[in-house]
């Protein structure tokens, strides 16, 4: 695909979709700018070659209604003192105000559209808004990894209109989950966890075919262990998964594939701080109890067969990390990629959220910044944001 490396943006109004949107704590404040932050090289780029600069992206999931907490007033406060210099908030994303407030830039000018989901348009991927969207630029750049799964207005609608470029954290994304996918540097290992395999089937079965080492770890593990035929206690057993289970098992043995389940695991009667834990065999699950954690003896046992690794991928944490007794499986892992001499791809949302959490995130080769997205590209799907972009050959 092109990107804005093959085009001139000077003196072009340039429309820009990030994805900024970012959690919020409990005072409406910007609880993790890391999405800001990794829209920043794109931006400065297109500043420094005389662009004019509209930034647009959604903020949460307002159901197209203005809500007052999610205006991107705060996004351009932040990103203003990023960038180091002014990025005016507009009060919407499409109409006369916003058009003529357009019209007013100068090159390097930088404005961030309002909330694109205050708008039901967009969705939808409704005609007409994508037509006043693409009416305020010459350019269209997706930058926005995140939401490329999404068929919304301004992530398949504008470029329908405008040459449709991607940005360099697009590109940056895309472009690793494509490396290791199609031709990583073996041996390649995936870490699969987090709470519900359901989440994950698409991407056990794409990445089955493509890996030498498997790791499973997560709530989601119980439903591995259920297909075995252990006893699972209280834990989630998602039974419309364990066809698909025992179809994976088979495939890893069939094609000589590393499949390892947690030998144990921490086990609690709640997942919520302060209850008593113990360690068992994850072939003696008490039946009262629900797996929170993979155990010591499994966490050993993962990093040492990831240390041999050239290659590595992780989506899912390993436990309830949110919670100090059930973090230490996904601090092991994290750890263990992080002294790593390979490259590591962190999968964005939970996984990404951990890694930041163990501050971490700047040892890793790629943390992805897309959640719903990087599972798309982990399971071989395509991207509609990215198909939408015009390809390298067009004039
Ligand atoms: C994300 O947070 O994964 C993206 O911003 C997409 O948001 P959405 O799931 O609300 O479409």
């Amino acid at each position: 695909k092109k990107t804005i490396r093959d085009i001139d943006v000077r003196e072009r109004r340039v429309l820009v979709r990030a994805d900024f949107n970012v959690p919020l704590d409990a005072d409406g404040a910007i609880a993790d700018d890391t999405r800001i932050r990794a829209s920043l090289p794109t931006i400065r780029y297109l500043c420094e070659r005389g662009a004019r600069v509209i930034l647009c992206s959604h903020l949460d999931r307002p159901d197209g209604v203005v809500v007052e907490r999610l205006r991107l007033a705060l996004v351009a406060n932040r990103l203003s003192v990023l960038l180091d210099r002014p990025v005016a908030a507009l009060q919407d994303c499409v109409g006369p105000e916003v058009e003529g407030t357009v019209a007013g830039m100068n090159n390097g000018d930088v404005v961030l559209l309002e909330n694109l989901r205050f708008h039901p348009e967009e969705k939808v991927d409704d005609p007409v808004f994508a037509a006043n969207l693409a009416g305020l630029a010459d350019i269209y750049v997706d930058d926005a990894f995140g939401v490329s799964h999404r068929a919304h207005a301004s992530v398949v609608g504008v470029p329908e209109h405008l040459p449709a470029v991607a940005g360099l954290l697009l590109e940056k994304e895309v472009d690793t989950f494509t490396r290791i996918l199609e031709d990583p540097e073996r041996p390649f290992a995936a870490a699969i966890g987090g709470a519900k395999v359901s989440d994950k089937l698409a991407v056990l079965e794409h990445v089955i075919s493509r890996v030498d080492l498997l790791l499973i770890g997560g709530g989601m593990a119980a439903t591995f262990f259920a297909s075995r035929g252990y006893g699972t206690g209280r834990s989630r057993v998602e039974t419309d998964s364990l066809d698909a289970v025992r179809d994976l098992e088979a495939k890893a043995a069939e094609r000589g594939v590393r499949l390892l389940l947690p030998r144990d695991v921490v086990v609690a009667e709640k997942l919520e701080p302060g209850v008593p834990v113990r360690v068992v065999p994850s072939t003696a699950i008490p039946d009262d109890r629900i797996v929170a954690d993979i155990g010591p003896g499994a966490a050993d046992e993962f990093c040492r067969a990831l240390a041999g690794s050239r290659t590595v991928v992780w989506n899912g944490p390993m436990g309830v990390f949110e919670v100090p007794e059930f973090a230490e499986g996904t601090r092991r892992i994290a750890a263990a990629l992080a002294t790593l001499r390979g490259t590591t791809v962190i999968g964005g949302g939970s996984t990404a959220d951990a890694v930041g959490m163990f501050g971490l995130a700047d040892e890793m080769t790629h943390v992805s910044t897309g959640g719903g997205a990087a599972l798309a590209m982990l399971a071989g799907k395509p991207l509609p944001g990215v198909e939408a972009l015009d390809d390298a050959g067009d004039p």
